[in-house]
């Protein structure tokens, strides 16, 4: 019998094994036992836990259990390396990002091998992905820190970066945290995960090899309480996470308040929607390396399987035969497609997530293939079918090789599915129409879009989520703009407002006769009066009344809410006609500017005329940015384009400041709105009748019922409710620290973005500083769509 036709029929693979030598050499150099690298230079080894290999479940090195001491030597020497490192010129600091990648390159194999060991991912992926996209991630970034200056103008590192990144991509992750930390001039504390610390420690190393400037980077190991010892830390001027939703709602709390800089890149449930005209094997190739790649232990996972129910029964065929061909194996095979999970308690979380899953009715697929012998951290490839959207295992991110697939009839459908879940990391679409593809792929929430592909990364496009699944972006500009802050912020001061004065009156009423004045609320392009019955007085700087508004609750804010998500078609409208809108409504807030000023002068006792002609020169600012602040194409290596999509955040929750009654509002309004946001403001606490009056100048201007909604009350409560609220996507704040501070901790249910101005003075009538991307920057988010292209 002829031994290839044979093999060729069975398609059995002799052991292909890559030698773990180089690193066994490596840890053996350091005495399998690890420091810190603090200040350029390591640390003796304090009390330490080991670091095992999946495959074996055998221990590879000792690390160092990184205590609060540790950190905060670590931060002192980043510190003391920042002053040096900023200045120097972005040329100088590229030249130590190129010398790194070239490094990183040079020791490809090293790095490749070790993390395969450290971590139990195939060294397939760690040898042709993992590590390529490091090294390439430092050469794309030592041009953004020769072009920082030009691209970022008036615009300034953080300072020192706490960087807390997870294992299922060691080396990777800290690549994304480094490099465009570094190219802006920051000098970072990075924590690796516990479970994959190794090549982060070589990364030290190579450090070294680069002369790096001592303290630039500095490594301490540990588990979580390291990790909050960085993220309380109170010299780190910016956070930098990756990992689980629940630790980055933890940091978000712990982070309220301290005007830390923040990035969160979090979980996900991804769908991976397959229409009918697919190309099916495509499709096929491509599941395995959404669900399978790096053993689902993958944030932006294709874990959500939804078919069109047409080929629903053929496509779980050939799904199920091509799993049985999966090789489950040896990660430093060279022939496995499936290596080891993390850590034993990894297997057990996967297993019992299955568990649940079936037990709440689904149905478990698993190929009759082989697992190694001899334990190590080992799973089949799973498929569980018939689960309903409410099973657990179709809602919570497993993170193992665990697929869960459902059905659908109509893209509609497929929309209305693939968006029911917390999280919006990554979404995929495979059709053979364009057209499809391009009307699906607008309508997902989630940061990045596959059309007809699947997990491609490169530098130089952003990558993050929408929702749960965190908030800024790593990769691209958008990277590197979450790494610098504007020079000004360094200057603000605290705002003082002005002494409160008693009212003149014992009874309101004798002021202003009958309640009948109590100025309406505005909800849903309908006047509203409050739930609660009650109002609040509006007095002048010398304590007359004014006139009175009502006291919003919690129903009120809930009505609003609503009706400012039923109006969210206000973002598809389009950009020209989100911007004649605008105009429309300066131009009717102009006719009326004599009534408005009077109105701010009795509130206010300012100079009302000119706030109302600023407010004008805003919303036409505002008008004038709608269809113009837009996004870009980028070219990644792949034969692809990537066109990086300015979405709107969805509803957002705008808390005004006191000062100025109609400008606090429309500088903050106005950029949300042009944008595509819908709004829930709450205007000024002290003086809310400039925006209780702007009902009418708002249904004078065409703007849909819905899109800005107001409702007036005490700042602090209402704030706390909209802070909480899950149908808020974003919430900004203008007024006192300690409010700032709740609102932040608060809005960490639903991972939503925040601004607060921390009880610091914003001036916002300075047009240099706030007509421009400051707040649309911060109304937006990028969609990231890959589309293959390319002669
Ligand atoms: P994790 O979120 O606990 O760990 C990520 C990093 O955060 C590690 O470096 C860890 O030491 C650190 N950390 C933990 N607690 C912290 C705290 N209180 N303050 C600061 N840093 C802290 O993830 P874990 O426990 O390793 O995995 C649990 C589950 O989380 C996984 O099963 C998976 O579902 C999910 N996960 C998701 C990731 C993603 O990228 N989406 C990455 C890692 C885990
Ligand atoms: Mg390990």
């Amino acid at each position: 019998m002829n031994k290839i036709a044979e093999i060729f029929t069975s398609l059995d693979y002799g052991p292909a094994p890559e030698s773990p030598d180089v690193a066994l050499a490596w840890l053996s150099a350091h005495d399998n036992t690890f420091g810190h690298f603090i200040n350029g230079a390591w640390t003796k080894p304090g009390k330490t836990f080991a670091t095992e290999n999946p495959a074996t479940n055998k221990p590879l090195a000792q690390i160092t259990d990184g205590t609060a001491a540790d950190v905060d030597a670590a931060v002192k020497a980043a510190r003391a390396a920042f002053p040096k490192w900023s200045a120097l010129s972005g040329y100088q600091r590229g030249k130590y990002l190129y010398a790194i990648a070239r490094l990183i390159q040079k020791h490809s194999r090293l790095f490749a091998v070790l993390e395969t060991m450290d971590n139990g991912k195939p060294i397939r992926e760690s040898r042709d992905v993992d590590i390529p996209l490091v090294a390439r991630h430092f050469y794309h970034h030592a041009g953004w820190a020769q072009h920082r200056e030009r691209e970022f103008p008036d615009h300034v590192p953080y300072g020192v970066c706490g960087q807390i990144i997870p294992w299922n991509f060691p080396l990777l992750m800290l690549a994304w945290k480094i490099a465009p930390a570094l190219a802006a001039g920051n000098t970072v504390v990075l924590k690796p995960a516990e479970f994959t610390s190794l090549t982060a420690l070589l990364f030290a190393e190579i450090c070294e090899k680069a002369k790096l400037p001592k303290g630039v980077v500095n490594i301490v190991t540990g588990e979580g309480d390291t990790g909050a010892a960085i993220t309380s830390h109170p010299d780190i001027d910016k956070i930098a996470f990756t990992g689980s939703t629940e630790v980055g709602k933890i940091i978000r709390k712990a982070t309220a308040g301290t005007g830390k800089g923040l990035s969160l890149e979090l979980g996900g449930k991804s769908p991976y929607i397959v229409f009918d005209d697919a190309d099916i094997d495509s499709a096929i190739e491509g599941l395995v390396d959404a669900i399978w790649f790096n053993q689902g232990q993958v944030c932006c996972a294709g874990s959500r399987l939804l078919v069109q129910e047409s080929i629903e029964t053929r496509f779980l065929e050939k799904l199920k035969k091509r799993m049985s061909t999966l090789r489950v194996g040896d990660p430093l095979d060279k022939a496995v497609d499936i290596g080891a999970l993390v850590a034993p308690v990894q297997v057990a979380r996967v297993t019992e997530l299955v568990k649940k899953g079936i037990a709440e009715g689904g149905q478990l697929y698993e190929p009759d293939i082989d697992l190694p012998p001899g334990g190590g951290c080992f799973l089949r490839p799973a498929l569980i079918t018939g689960v309903s959207p409410a099973n657990t295992v179709a809602s919570e991110e497993i993170f193992g090789p665990v697929l869960v697939e459902m059905s659908f009839r109509t893209p509609e459908e497929a929309v209305a599915l693939a968006n029911n879940t917390r999280y919006g990391l990554a979404a995929t679409i495979w059709t053979e129409n364009v057209n499809l593809a391009l009307d699906i792929a607008p309508k997902l929430k989630a940061g990045v879009v596959w059309i007809n592909s699947t997990n491609n990364f490169d530098a130089a496009v952003g990558f993050g989520g929408y929702k749960e699944s965190g908030f800024g972006r790593e990769g691209g500009r958008e990277g590197m703009a979450s790494y610098l802050k504007p020079a000004w912020e360094k200057e603000l001061k605290p705002f003082v407002a002005a002494a409160p004065k008693a009212a003149k009156s014992a009874n309101p009423l004798d002021d202003i006769g009958s309640i009948d004045q109590t100025a309406k609320m505005y909800i849903g392009g309908k006047q509203a009066r409050p739930d609660s019955g009650y109002s609040r007085p509006v007095l002048s700087p010398t304590g007359a009344l004014v006139g009175e508004v009502g006291d919003g609750n919690r129903k009120d804010i809930r009505n609003a809410v609503e009706a400012a998500r039923a109006a969210l078609g206000w973002s598809t409208t389009s950009a020209h006609n989100r911007a004649q809108i605008l105009y429309f409504l300066a131009e009717n807030l102009e006719y009326r500017a004599d009534e408005f000023a009077a109105r701010i002068k009795a509130q206010t006792g300012e100079d009302g005329a000119s706030e109302v002609a600023a407010s004008v020169e805003r919303l036409f600012a505002f008008a004038g940015w709608a269809d113009k602040y837009d996004g870009a194409v980028h070219n990644p290596p792949q034969r692809m384009v990537a066109t990086a999509m300015v979405e709107a955040l969805g509803t957002m929750a705008i808390l005004a400041p006191p000062s100025r009654p109609l400008l606090g509002s429309i500088a903050l309004v106005a950029p949300a709105l042009a944008m595509g946001n819908t709004v829930v403001l709450v205007p000024s606490e002290k003086s809310p009748l400039s925006m209780t009056d702007f009902y009418q100048v708002l249904e004078t201007s065409d703007v849909p019922s819905g899109v800005l909604n107001i409702v007036t009350g005490e700042s602090k409560v209402l704030a706390k409710t909209l802070a909480e609220h899950d149908g808020i996507d974003a919430i900004w704040f203008a007024g006192d620290a300690e409010t700032s501070k709740m609102v932040e901790a608060a809005s960490a249910g639903n991972v939503k973005q925040t601004w607060t101005s921390r009880g610091l003075y914003y001036d916002l009538s300075d047009k240099q500083k706030f007509e421009g991307d400051y707040f649309l920057r911060r109304a937006t988010q990028v969609k990231n769509v890959w589309i293959p292209y390319g002669a």
